[in-house]
Parts: C-alpha cells; sequence; structure tokens
C-alpha cells in the first residue's frame, strides 16, 4: 500500500514520537509530529508575551503555524509542553491546526501522524491507529533519564507530577480529550525496550497491509 496512513497516539513521553519515527523510517513514510503544531502556538504565545488565557491571541497564533518550519530544538521546552496544552483546549485552535494536520495526511504518500486525537479526529480513517501507554512513573523516568543523558538535572516527583497534570488536561478536556480510538491497537510500553515496542508495533502495521 503506497498511500498508508499510521495514526499513533498516547500521553506524554509514552514512546509514541520515537515510535512514529523508527516507523516512519521503516516504511519511509512522512512523519508530523502534532505536538510540534501545539507547541508552536504556545512558544509564539510565550516570546511575545501574551496571555495564555488570551484566545484570540492564540488563535492568530495557531493560524501563523507553519508545519515546514517547526522546529523540535526550539519547541522541546518544559514550559513550552505545559503551555502547548493550555492553548489545546481552545476548539478553535485546534480547528485550525487540525486542519494543516489533515492537509499534511492527505498527500498522495502516506504519512505517520502522531499526538492526542489523530485516530479519533485528525485520521479516523487510518489504516493503522496504534494507542501507546505507559504508566507515569515509568514516563516520568524515562523523560528524567532523558534529561539527565543531556547533562541536565531534574527532579522525579516534580517531573511526574508535571506529567499528570498534563494527563489530566489532556484527557479532560471537552474538545477532543485523549482517548483510543475504538479501533486502536493498545501497546502498554511499560515493560517494553524501544526495540520490542517497535517490533510489536510493526507486526500490527504489517497485518494491516
Ligand atoms: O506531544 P506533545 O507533548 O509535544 O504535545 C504537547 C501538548 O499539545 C499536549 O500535552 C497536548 O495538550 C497537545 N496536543 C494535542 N493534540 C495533539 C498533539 C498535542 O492536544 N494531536
Amino acid at each position: 500500500k503506497t498511500n498508508l496512513i499510521i495514526a499513533i497516539d498516547g500521553p506524554a513521553a509514552s514512546g509514541k514520537g520515537t515510535l512514529a519515527r523508527r516507523l516512519a523510517d521503516y516504511y519511509h513514510l512522512p512523519h508530523l509530529d502534532t505536538g510540534l503544531t501545539y507547541r508552536a502556538v504556545a512558544q509564539m504565545m510565550l516570546s511575545k508575551a501574551w496571555s495564555l488565557d488570551d484566545d484570540s491571541r492564540a488563535i492568530e497564533a495557531a493560524g501563523l503555524v507553519d508545519l515546514a518550519a517547526l522546529d523540535r530544538e526550539v519547541l522541546s521546552a518544559h514550559e513550552v509542553a505545559d503551555a502547548a496544552s493550555r492553548v489545546a483546549v481552545i476548539p478553535e485552535v485546534r480547528r485550525i491546526l487540525v486542519e494543516k494536520q489533515r492537509e499534511f495526511a492527505r498527500r498522495d504518500q502516506g504519512a505517520v501522524l502522531d499526538g492526542r486525537d489523530i485516530g479519533t479526529v485528525v485520521c479516523p480513517q487510518a489504516d493503522v491507529k496504534l494507542y501507546v501507554t505507559a504508566s507515569a512513573e515509568v514516563r516520568a523516568l524515562r523523560r528524567l533519564r532523558d534529561i539527565e543523558g543531556r547533562g541536565g538535572h531534574a527532579d522525579f516527583s516534580e517531573i511526574l507530577g508535571d506529567i499528570k497534570k498534563r494527563d489530566e488536561r489532556d484527557m479532560g478536556r471537552a474538545d477532543s480529550p485523549l482517548k483510543p480510538a475504538e479501533d486502536a491497537h493498545l501497546l502498554d510500553t511499560s515493560e517494553m525496550s524501544i526495540e520490542a515496542a517497535f517490533r510489536s508495533a510493526k507486526n500490527i502495521v504489517d497485518d494491516a497491509m
């Protein structure tokens, strides 16, 4: 299948991003990390010192998001992630970003998209849907190792608290809450290596092709 669409959803630090990149690489598909689009809105708000409660500014920022100019490095900051989950509750912001994400998925070479609402809202027609989870403790530990691996310092319980807060915001919002699509394959990576998670996802995709 040449225009294969793979939808990957899951909470923060579940490993969905790594999995999405590995699958995109393996199947030679373009990849969009949709979290970056919400982060780009947040980053613009923060850099212009716009209040995160100013919906009309957030909507303006969403309109300016350019998928070709998303920079992972710039958008990786922890404050940006938290602010992203705040602007992500605004329905008009979501409508604008979802339209851009769908455009990416509509191109005819297929795509891997990862986020929170890909299987449920952005690409409900996806060929394969994966819902990637891991316990909050495992996710916090992975994030901690990640930060330490890059020479930084962080506090485990603080990271765990942040992850739980973001889970609550993402799962509890009215518009497009994080939840598995009915036809999603669940992948709990709590006790899986990246390699094992990749093999198991690859088997699911191969079965669907
Ligand atoms: O995936 P990432 O951690 O980069 O996403 C940042 C925030 O953007 C999430 O916590 C979530 O609130 C929001 N988001 C979303 N829908 C998506 C992707 C991200 O609401 N499809």
